[in-house]
């Protein structure tokens, strides 16, 4: 048996492809376009690894898919791959309606026509499983209760539209064409292998490099956090379990502002690494808003946990305390994506 991953080459999926392997011996072929995001230095420790076998391809390439698909016979396919930063989404949308759109009508579509050519238990057991985000759902306000599965959409960014949209796309095709789907939306996730232009990792490299830590507008937007492993986890336990056609939310039970968290990293810093120049919140610098920034978001996690029996290990502390170490510990992963791409893009949305 196999599976096959898109995107497994970003922060999630190479979580969830290095993951996989802790508990697993089954084969997983990762496709990904190694945009600026993806990083085949996140998956160096299985370069040797006859289980793992990455594919450098775009999830719009149907004949690519199609040969993949027949070359391969998975059982599932998880579907991670999306353009999937808000404030580049805002400068340039385009990318966000190919990739998150088209790329999963392609996938949608080359996944029908390979699961109508299985039969019997192959055809029951595949699945489609498709990632994506709470950020779907739109705002909360202060007093709302946390997301539910059946909160209706309303998404407010670029980004969190084409999910959205795609999120829809995957539910027609269930509901249309019987493709035997599962979604799961998630939280903020934190943890390793973060690219540093998400807040945790940026707040992080910019403070071990003495530069100004940007909080958008008041620091109060919330959000809850999820360490990645914790994300892989429930992943896992959905393809495995997962109703078809349901969604599932998936979250830390981490509530918490932005200015909160700049300051508990900053916190963790003064202890594991000081600087002799003072306390790193000496770094925070507020800073013009994100348009249409979403002001709170928050996840009802029991139907999983009701289901499927997930809940997440980690708590904030632990999982933060983990994250800062991790790039304490890999400056070097760090300083190999701070390329000349990654300094265009700091220019363009902090100057
Ligand atoms: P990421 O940006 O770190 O990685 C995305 C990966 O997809 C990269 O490796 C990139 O090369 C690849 N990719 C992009 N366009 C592609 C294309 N056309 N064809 C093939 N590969 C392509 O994203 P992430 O944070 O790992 O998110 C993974 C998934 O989880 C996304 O679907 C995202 O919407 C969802 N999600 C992320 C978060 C979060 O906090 N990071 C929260 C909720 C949901
Ligand atoms: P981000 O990591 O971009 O995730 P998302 O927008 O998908 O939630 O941002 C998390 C929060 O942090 C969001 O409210 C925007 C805020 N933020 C800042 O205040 N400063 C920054 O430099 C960045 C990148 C984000």
């Amino acid at each position: 048996m196999t599976i096959l991953v898109t995107g497994g080459a970003g922060f999630i999926g190479s979580n969830f492809v290095l993951d996989w392997f802790k508990t697993s011996d089954e084969p997983v072929v990762n496709l990904d376009a190694l945009t600026y995001a993806g990083n085949l230095a996140n998956l160096a420790s299985l370069a040797k690894d006859p289980r793992h076998v990455f594919v450098q391809g775009d999830i719009c390439d149907r004949a690519l898919i199609d040969q993949l698909l027949a070359t391969h016979q998975p059982r599932a396919l998880v579907h991670f791959a999306a353009e999937s930063h808000v404030d580049r989404s805002i400068h340039g949308p385009g990318a966000f309606m190919r990739t998150n759109i088209e790329g999963t009508f392609t996938l949608l579509e080359a996944a029908r026509a390979y699961w109508s050519t299985l039969a019997g238990e192959a055809k029951a057991a595949f699945r489609f499983h498709h990632v994506s985000t709470d950020e779907v759902y739109g705002s909360l306000k202060p007093s709302d209760p946390p997301f539910a599965e059946s909160n209706p959409y309303e998404p407010n960014s670029p980004y969190s539209a084409s999910k959205a949209a795609s999120d829809h796309l995957v539910r027609a095709w269930h509901h249309t064409y019987g493709l035997p789907v599962v979604t799961t939306n998630c939280s903020n996730n934190y943890g390793p292998f973060h690219f540093p232009e998400k807040l945790i990792p940026l707040m992080i490299v910019n403070a071990l490099a003495g530069k100004p830590l940007p909080v958008y507008g008041d620091g109060q937007q919330i959000r809850d956090w999820l360490y990645v492993t914790d994300h892989c986890a429930g992943i896992r336990a959905v393809l495995a379990g997962g109703r078809l056609g349901e969604t599932y939310n998936i979250g830390g039970w981490n509530e918490k502002a932005n200015i909160d968290i700049v300051k508990t990293v900053c916190a963790l810093l003064d202890e594991l690494r000081p600087d002799p120049a003072g306390p790193y919140s000496r770094l925070i610098t507020y800073v013009t808003d994100r348009p249409g920034h979403d002001r709170r978001y928050a996840i009802d996690a029991r139907k999983i946990e009701r289901e499927l029996g997930w809940r997440p290990a980690e708590t904030f502390d632990t999982g933060i305390r983990k994250t800062v170490e991790w790039y304490l510990a890999n400056a070097e992963w760090v300083s190999q994506v701070q390329s000349g791409a990654y300094r265009e893009w700091v220019a363009k949305q902090y100057d």
